[in-house]
């Protein structure tokens, strides 16, 4: 594993969204693993800016987002689809029909993470996969003691998971308590993983992942049984 440290957020933002930019100048036809959450959106920030003043094309790339709440439709705005929208893809020059995240209404959920992982492997395999973190250690939504062998799979939110969601929504009863997620054995079989970290609320699982054991209560800890893997971290996470 390599570890990039970075100031700050900002810092750590800047560092991924290069890091992101010279992969796809490298490879047009990148197919990425994108992440939602507050993690990431400084470097979505960062790819859009770079997109308007240096032209970076998306039109060939591909990606498949880590994750959906059940329930929500592309339509809700607190779908992490409407996410990517609002704070990445509308921005871009990305083609619609190569934008893919689970889809969270589904008639039948368990044949739809099937058709997901089925989906990702047709297109090659993922080349890299950002990822951020939960305080517990969660990639994805791969809560703890979520199995290493679990592909695309459904899952019931941890309380804290649903807690620490929770600033996205009105009220926490309204965050869901299931989703789908790539699983881990689908986020291992990425070819590179970018693992982006950042604040005091994670350095906890930062020094785990970094210092710990391999084992399904702590999911991130996989990672270090991955051949390609870069950690950004900030100042504080560290
Ligand atoms: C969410 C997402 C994860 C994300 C994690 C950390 O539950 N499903 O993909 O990495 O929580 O979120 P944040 O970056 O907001 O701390």
């Amino acid at each position: 594993m390599r570890i990039i440290e970075a100031i700050d957020y900002e810092h750590m933002s800047s560092l991924a969204a290069r890091y992101l930019i010279e992969k796809i100048s490298t490879n047009p036809e990148l197919i990425l693993g994108l992440a939602t959450g507050g993690t990431p959106e400084g470097t979505y920030k960062r790819l859009i800016e770079d997109h308007r003043t240096n032209g970076t094309s998306y039109k060939d790339i591909t990606t498949y987002n880590l994750d959906e709440y059940v329930g929500f439709s592309s339509d809700n705005p607190n779908s992490y689809h409407a996410f990517m929208y609002e704070n990445l893809f509308s921005e871009l020059d990305i083609q619609d029909t190569n934008v893919h995240l689970p889809n969270g209404v589904a008639i039948d959920l368990v044949e739809e993470c099937k058709a997901y992982e089925e989906l990702i492997e047709e297109t090659g395999g993922i080349d890299i996969q950002l990822l951020g973190m939960g305080s517990n250690g969660h990639i994805g939504f791969n809560e703890p003691g979520t199995s290493f062998e679990a592909n695309t799979h459904l899952v019931e939110l941890t309380q804290s998971t649903r807690e620490a969601n929770a600033r996205f929504f009105k009220a926490i009863d309204d965050v869901p308590r299931e989703a789908i997620t790539m699983g881990i054995a689908t986020i291992m079989r990425s070819k590179e993983i970018l693992l982006l970290v950042s604040g005091e609320t994670k350095r906890n699982a930062l020094k785990e992942l970094l210092n710990g054991d391999v084992r399904e209560s702590f999911p991130a800890s996989v990672l270090n049984r991955h051949p390609n893997v870069t950690i950004i971290a900030d100042q504080k996470a560290l």
